[in-house]
């Protein structure tokens, strides 16, 4: 074989190389795009539905996801990490919020909880989104387990008073679990907490 079909042979490869290479590229960049919206779509909606198993849907005509602040404030809202408020609006007129404070002395750590509470100062509703409590013991604060969550419904801070705003075994009105204190304590504390940061911020929230 001669030296010059050598070579046009060694840079038909190289072209062929080359080919393959930005073809291969463009697809892995291709597909890495579609997955991350398909991802971001799909953490979207599972947050929507998270938000609206506390708000119904009649209650706000706003886009909820994207009507949101974030706010740093450890010693109410229970982390130094800035915590999303969703501020539910109808004609333009606030009708609730929903954050994600934290419950931070949890027997296994910090419990990440949804609050939902109306411009009147009533909780629609509370939900427990992650912990580390214990199965069995201090995990029937989630929906699937009991329905201790739903103990918070209608309240306020107005009903039931401040200081029964405690597990029974403290003098208030919450039901403790058996064998486990620390988790339910844990909670009511925070969900107090939220409701009183809602009574004093509820200006600056909706601004
Ligand atoms: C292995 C183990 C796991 C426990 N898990 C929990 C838990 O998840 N939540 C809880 O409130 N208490 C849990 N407890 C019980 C607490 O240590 C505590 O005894 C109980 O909450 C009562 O608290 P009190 O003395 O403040 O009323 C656990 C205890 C043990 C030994």
């Amino acid at each position: 074989m001669s030296t010059e079909s050598l070579k046009q042979i060694v840079s038909k490869m190289a072209v062929i190389l080359f080919l393959f290479t930005a073809i291969g590229t463009a697809i892995v960049s291709l597909s890495y795009d579609l997955t991350k919206n398909l991802i971001t779509d799909n953490q979207k909606q599972t947050l929507l539905k998270q938000l609206n198993s506390l708000i119904s849907t009649d209650l706000y005509d706003n886009d909820l996801l994207n009507d949101k602040i974030e706010i740093i404030d450890k010693e109410n809202l229970g982390t130094t990490m800035p915590v999303s408020f969703y501020r539910a609006r109808k004609q333009n007129q606030p009708q609730a919020i929903i954050f994600m404070p934290v419950a931070p002395d949890g027997y296994g750590g910090s419990i990440q909880l949804l609050v939902g509470i109306t411009i009147e100062g009533t909780l629609l509703g509370v939900r427990v989104v992650s912990h580390q409590e214990t199965p069995g013991l201090g995990d029937l604060i989630e929906e699937k387990r009991s329905k201790w969550i739903y103990s918070f419904n209608g309240f306020s801070l107005e009903y039931p008073p401040l200081e029964k705003w405690n597990v029974k075994k403290d003098g208030g009105i919450f039901d403790q679990f058996t064998g486990a204190t620390i988790t339910p304590r844990s909670i009511v504390k925070a969900v107090k907490k939220s409701l009183i940061f809602f009574q004093n911020k509820k200006e600056q929230l909706f601004q």
